[in-house]
């Protein structure tokens, strides 16, 4: 095995968990969640077993889209701590072995940065061309808002300008200028800061839009993907192993051409939009075919790069890439309510309401997340199964604060539930009923099950590494599939109904005698493919893991 060369590329088998500091844990109760708070919680994560942590942005921001708009790249939300506490925070996190990746929001400021006020004060501002302005809306791009709900156009007039200007989200974050050098400069100067300081890598943040040229006076010359190109050089210049995840929500030929077109020399991994998308059409038809299509239709990806899987993310569950048929299909099944939708494109619940707390189906997924080729990534509470809060407005409903306790306050914060920065979950999914503290010790709790999966996971490398092949199951209920890294060969087994299914997993066409598969998740058992055929029992909703045994090396433990 690679060794070295797996462990420099430590994010293509780590276990990624997103979280927002100020929802994670309180320290000085205050009602809102600290540096101090998550840095208090570091041996918590890194008993649960991720690997790598992605702090959503912790800058200072007038908060208008939960942090996405910053006003100073260079410090920390005093709400939040300081820099000393980012330090320290960084500190724990290396000592106990945990790699941080961070935010890096750079496709716009909030208007409140000081290069958008001086930008607006007049033509002769240096910082006039850091954003992108016109007389009239340009025809290009010809994007829609991404948030139709408050906004109707892309350009919106600025008063004291007496011109308009460009912003792809809310118009209070205006889209920085990247044609221009010193923007450029600036986003490298950003992401060596905070290099600097010890971070890992950086999850990019909405990097189509990013990458968008339209409406930038004499940008027609510029290839958008150089930038790319040159952070991915300037990044591993500061740090060789430090890496850079995409957030780029395409279908998968466009996606991919954001790993870059020179043999991967763009963005080190991508959120994988695509699969998650057919993965909840699957779910929500109890079938594994359009999940098996899609897996077959994934396009190659170069070496050394990787996608980054995931159940739930901070934003919508975005369906827009599924036809309006299908969208229809998993809203009835998962979102039936008109408040449970947004931007009509999506749901904004996380997956146990969904499954309306079926344990078994919650595994069911999770246990994809975990063996789909590519790096899992968690969004904190998944490990405890935790719902939403409707009342909460908009994507903040998935926002809301850790649970660890039953305490009205879910042991996130001393202060009163009244004075917390976002209220917490109520009722089934509350933390009455969903916490660490209970789950803790409970044998068949979701934590513990999380536990020992993460644990497999990891020692299951062939996932992050291998070839994947999607086998046949003789069941368009059961998806099977395998990923094969250096002679090695794991396996996977997934039942989409609820009801038992007996299956046979056609391992090896044509083999003769029979052939040994270490049991994953049921440790210490063995069962036997004969002649490369597995018929296997699985329960409603069931999963299996299987190593098949090398001949001449030692047996999976
Ligand atoms: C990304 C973030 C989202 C944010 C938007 C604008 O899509 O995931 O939360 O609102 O970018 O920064």
């Amino acid at each position: 095995m690679s060794t070295t060369r797996t462990s420099d590329l430590w994010w293509r088998n780590a276990v990624i968990y997103c979280l927002d500091v100020d929802t994670y844990l309180d320290w000085d109760g205050d009602g809102v969640g600290d540096i101090e708070g998550l840095t208090e919680r570091v041996d918590y994560l890194a008993g649960l077993g991720v690997t790598c942590l992605w702090l959503m942005p912790f800058q200072p921001s007038p908060g208008r889209d939960d942090g996405y708009d910053i006003t100073d790249y260079y410090a920390v939300d005093p709400r939040l701590g300081s820099l000393g506490d980012f330090v320290a925070f960084i500190r724990t996190a290396k000592d106990r072995g945990l790699k941080v990746i961070i935010d890096l929001v750079v496709n716009h400021t909030s208007d409140r940065h000081p290069w958008f006020k001086a930008s607006r004060a007049g033509q002769d501002s240096p910082y006039r061309d850091f954003y992108v302005w016109r007389e009239e809306p340009a025809e290009e791009p010809k994007s829609e808002p991404v948030f139709p709900d408050a906004e109707d156009s892309i350009w919106t007039r600025d008063e004291k300008a007496g011109m308009w200007y460009l912003h792809h989200f809310y118009s209070h974050q205006p889209d920085l200028n990247i044609a221009n050098d010193e923007v450029r400069e600036e986003i490298a100067r950003i992401a060596g800061f905070w290099l600097q300081l010890g971070v890992d890598g950086f999850r990019v943040d909405a990097v189509p839009f990013l990458l968008e040229t339209g409406g930038i006076s004499g940008a027609e010359e510029l290839d958008p993907h150089d930038l790319l190109a040159d952070l991915r050089s300037f990044v591993s210049r500061r740090n060789g192993s430090a890496v850079l995840l995409g957030e780029v929500n395409l279908p998968p030929d466009d996606l991919v051409t954001y790993f870059g077109q020179e043999n991967g020399n763009e963005l080190h991994m991508l959120t994988n939009f695509p699969i998650m998308q057919t993965m909840y059409l699957a779910l929500a038809r109890r079938e594994s075919q359009p999940l098996a299509d899609a897996l077959r239709a994934l396009p190659e990806i170069p070496d050394d790069s990787q996608w980054a899987n995931f159940v739930r993310n901070h934003d919508e569950l975005t369906l827009d890439q599924l036809t309006a048929d299908e969208r229809e299909e998993v809203f009835a099944a998962f979102g039936p309510e008109e408040e449970m939708r947004i931007f009509d494109r999506g749901i904004r619940r996380r997956l146990p309401p969904m499954f309306d707390g079926d344990q078994q189906r919650i595994r069911l997924a999770y246990s994809l997340l975990f063996t789909l080729p590519g790096t899992p990534v968690l969004f904190y509470g998944e490990e405890i199964g935790m719902g939403e809060n409707l009342d909460v407005p908009g994507r903040l409903s998935v926002r809301t604060p850790m649970q660890w306790d039953d305490d009205p306050s879910a042991g996130f914060s001393t202060g009163k539930p009244a004075k917390l920065h976002r209220p917490v979950v109520s009722g089934e999914f509350g933390p009455m009923a969903i916490n660490v503290k209970e789950q803790r010790g409970r044998a068949d709790s979701l934590l513990t099950w999380m536990q020992r999966a993460i644990r497999r996971r990891k020692e299951t490398p062939e996932f992050g590494w291998g070839r994947l092949s999607v086998l046949d199951s003789g069941d368009s209920a059961v998806l099977a599939h395998s990923c094969r890294w250096e002679e090695s060969t794991v396996l996977a087994i997934h039942n989409f109904s609820p009801e038992p299914r007996v299956v046979q997993v056609t391992l090896k066409p044509d083999a003769e005698g029979n052939l040994a598969l270490d049991d994953l998740l049921d440790e210490g058992s063995v069962v036997e493919a004969e002649d490369g055929i597995l018929e296997l029992k699985l329960d409603g909703y069931g999963h299996r893991w299987f190593r098949a045994r090398r001949p001449g090396r030692p047996v999976t433990p």
